[in-house]
């Protein structure tokens, strides 16, 4: 399973990248917005530091709009994904970029229907919000496993990226589901690493090997 981050935090994304297993990132509006960037640039920075997949989402409504807005930022780098909403017209747009050979991602899917028209429609990624679909009293993950299962039935090759992830089990159950791409935000990436008895274990062992060249 690949593992994006799902920031637009540039010292983040440096120094998680020096460690090795970020496999691409995700950004979205509220995510730029937070960063006071001009998304343009924000998006070729992020583009020079990963190589894998950087998904830079469609600020427009119509799908004209969104479709050159897409064609747009596929120009900023060749690893750049076009998010497009889950609506009639980001089906649209979705629908032209992919037969252009632009990668989109299609995001703010909440149901295993919405999951199925974007395939349909050719997108690369689709984005089941995970996190929000539990705040609203559903079941995110098994949003996912019905996902998986219709995808497995008709073969599609949309990759789902399992997103609005709150804790680092639902990176566990993703994997063990067979989900593609989990995008997870940094404070969450962070704890993938610790585990107490591991903090523990190496505390024991330097003491250990500490006390006996001491003697
Ligand atoms: O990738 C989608 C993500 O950014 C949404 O997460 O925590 O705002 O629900 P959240």
């Amino acid at each position: 399973m690949k593992l994006f981050l799902d920031t637009a935090d540039l010292v983040i994304i440096q120094k998680y990248a020096a460690w090795g297993l970020v496999d691409g990132v995700t950004t979205n509006p509220s995510l730029i917005a937070k960063e006071g960037m001009d998304l343009e640039k924000r998006v070729k920075e992020i583009a020079s530091i990963i190589h894998g997949p950087i998904s830079a989402e469609v600020l427009s409504t119509e799908a004209k709009d969104m479709i050159e807005e897409g064609r747009r930022y596929a120009k900023w780098a060749s690893n750049i994904c076009i998010k497009c909403p889950m609506t009639p017209n980001g089906l649209l747009a979705a629908q032209t970029l992919s037969k252009e050979g632009i990668a989109v991602n299609v995001t703010l899917v909440f149901s295993a229907a919405q999951a199925l028209l974007a395939a349909k429609a050719g997108a690369a990624f689709v984005s089941p919000f995970v996190g929000r679909v539990d705040d609203a009293g559903q079941d995110g993950m098994e949003l996912i496993s019905e996902i998986i299962e219709i995808y497995k039935n008709y073969q599609f090759k949309t990759e789902i990226i399992v997103a609005s992830i709150r804790s680092p089990r639902q990176v566990a159950l993703s994997a063990i589901m067979g989900a593609h791409v989990c995008t997870i935000p940094p404070d969450i990436y962070g704890k993938l690493f610790r585990h107490p008895l591991t903090d523990q274990g190496i505390k024991k062992f330097l003491d250990d090997w500490s006390k006996a060249k001491k003697k």
